[in-house]
């Protein structure tokens, strides 16, 4: 069964699901006003399902719900990253039997009276909420992701603020390098792509960029390390994307790639890299996790206007019945495209942009 698109928008809710990312509270903000604005009530779900599920109850969002949040990262709502409603079962108090958590989702929004969602996720919570409209429960899908791997969308909030973390923290470890001599290299986040690795790395001015779309070669750093020794620099940064991989070897995993329920966790390159780095050249080396420092703290002046456009411009196809969508950035315009559009494939760092061209412009090592 497919939704049926409300005539008239009385109530919609709004929920944030999988990793924060700076920049849901100015989603919220935006949907929340822009909604009152319409004369709409909004519910707040909290916990990603969770208030749907047996636990805290819905926020019932006013102005002053949302006062003073736009700068906070986070998500006032919370969020969890943990249990697909499509492979969960619950039992709540007065529930004769268990039941598909997904269909406990479905029937408590119908019983709230809820005419539409506002789903902010990545592609896995979007996922989720596409299967939720096949359940009918009209819904619009707000793109978020500190990654900026979502495809039908030009840039998600919370990457630029990732971004100039990252940037930040690399800039710092360029005096340590230096004085000690030392190879640095330096984990970031990204999942299977490298657009955090890439432009963060380019703005630090870091020395070599590893990221999955462009797997490296060992060989290859340490022949390009050695010679910016000879030149007399014995010392680099190395930005690692933590989906980047040796050319015909898998991806590094914390956690077993196979488990059921959870998205498999990335990381060691790093790691390994810097031990291969010292193996091969000699050169003293260290290697670091930046984590999830990258989507903490406040969002960037960039990442709170884009957020609260797209919190805005979901309110605003709400209101239009383009039920079934995900708000989609196409600079300068927020425009629309349906939700499966984003979770069919990642998007991924185009080996021939400009960015990558830039970066081997200037001379950067890209591991191949
Ligand atoms: O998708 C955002 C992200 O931060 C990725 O970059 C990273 O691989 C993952 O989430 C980490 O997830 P968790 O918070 O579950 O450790």
């Amino acid at each position: 069964m497919s939704f049926v698109p409300p005539k008239k928008i009385r109530r919609i809710a709004i929920n944030t699901g999988g990793g924060d990312a700076p920049g849901l509270n100015a989603v919220i903000r935006a949907v929340t006003l822009c909604a009152l604005n319409r004369g709409w009530e909004v519910l707040g779900i909290r916990k990603g399902f969770g208030s749907l599920l047996g636990g805290e109850p819905c926020i019932r969002m006013d102005a002053k719900t949302v006062r003073g949040i736009a700068h906070l990262g986070g998500t006032i709502l919370g969020t969890t990253s943990r249990g697909d409603p499509f492979q969960t079962k619950v039992h709540l108090p007065g529930m004769r039997r268990q039941r598909l958590a997904a269909d406990v989702i479905v029937d408590e929004l119908k019983n709230l009276h809820v005419d539409g969602l506002i789903a902010v996720g990545g592609d896995g919570s979007l996922s989720i909420a596409y299967r939720l409209m096949l359940m009918g429960i009209p819904v619009i899908g707000v793109p978020k992701t500190i990654d900026n791997d979502l495809n039908a969308t030009e840039r998600t909030f919370g990457f630029d603020t990732a971004v100039a973390t990252a940037t930040d923290c690399c800039d710092k470890l360029h005096s340590t390098a230096q004085s000690h001599d030392r190879v640095m290299v330096v984990e970031v986040m990204g999942r299977y792509a490298g657009w955090i690795a890439l432009h963060t790395g380019l703005s630090t001015s870091a020395d070599v960029i590893l990221m999955p779309e462009i797997p490296f070669s060992l060989e290859k750093i340490a022949k390009y390390l050695k010679n910016r020794r000879r030149e007399g620099k014995p010392y680099a940064i190395v930005v690692v994307s933590e989906g980047a991989h040796e050319s015909g070897k898998d991806f590094f995993f914390k956690s077993d790639k196979n488990e059921k329920g959870s998205e498999p966790r990335l990381g060691g390159c790093a790691e390994y890299v810097a031990e291969r780095i010292q193996a091969l050249t000699g050169m003293e080396t260290r290697s670091l996790v930046l984590g999830h420092i990258q989507r903490g703290g406040s969002p960037t002046t960039y990442d709170r206007l884009l957020a609260l456009r797209y919190g805005a411009a979901a309110v605003r196809m709400a209101e239009q019945g383009l039920w079934g969508n995900i708000v989609s950035f196409r600079p300068p315009l927020m425009s629309h495209a349906p939700i499966e559009s984003a979770i069919k494939e990642r998007k991924l760092v185009p080996i021939d942009s400009d960015t990558v061209r830039t970066a081997r412009e200037l001379g950067i090592c890209l591991g191949d």
